[in-house]
């Protein structure tokens, strides 16, 4: 279930608030500029379909971002808990970072944490199936899959030339809690 939890820079263990509802959770982010909505898919899609049937389901949404956003490039990213790079791949972006373009994503299947850092605020987002999140770009921001990742995501780029982070060195993520898909809460 889609989770934000939004906390003091300087507190991780007392959250300022916690929410499931999804309206709520759209409209503090629509407070600091971050998108998130829910789309339904126009075709039932199987475990294992393939990239071109996950972009032809969310075409609708899709071409209403693009045209929106100007994005240049749409894919699709499927992880697996058994992929051998998972821990590579999870280490990537774990530390706080900023891009110089949105950082849009739709969760197609399974899951991930999105955690903004906005002015004295952290914004930690539990992104589920269904949840397309659109962070501006110059967020600071980390993104944890979990040590047993598993998610579908369609992924916006305006750049032809690679997706850079560029971090901080703020040590602020380490502070903060990890993804830990089964736990309760
Ligand atoms: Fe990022």
């Amino acid at each position: 279930m889609s989770r934000l939890r939004i906390f003091a820079e300087g507190d991780p263990s007392t959250p300022l608030l916690s929410t499931r509802e999804h309206g709520e959770i759209a409209n503090q982010l629509a407070a600091i500029g971050v998108r998130f909505e829910q789309w339904q898919a126009s075709a039932e899609l199987e475990p294992g379909a393939s990239h071109e049937a996950v972009l032809s389901a969310y075409r609708g949404d899709i071409d209403r971002i693009v045209a929106e956003k100007g994005f240049k490039t749409v894919d699709v990213v499927s992880i697996a808990p058994d992929n051998p790079k998972r821990e590579e791949m999870r280490a990537k972006f774990l530390a706080e970072h900023f891009h110089k373009e949105d950082e849009v994503r739709f969760f197609v299947d399974g899951s991930g944490l999105f955690t903004l850092h906005v002015g004295e605020r952290i914004y930690e987002i539990r992104c589920e199936k269904g949840d397309l999140i659109g962070v501006p770009d110059s967020t600071l921001h980390w993104f944890d899959m979990g040590p047993e990742p598993r998610f579908v995501a369609i992924r916006f780029f305006t750049e032809p030339d690679g997706w850079v982070g560029h971090f901080t060195d703020s040590g602020l993520a380490e502070r903060f809690p990890r993804y830990e898909p089964g736990a309760a809460g």
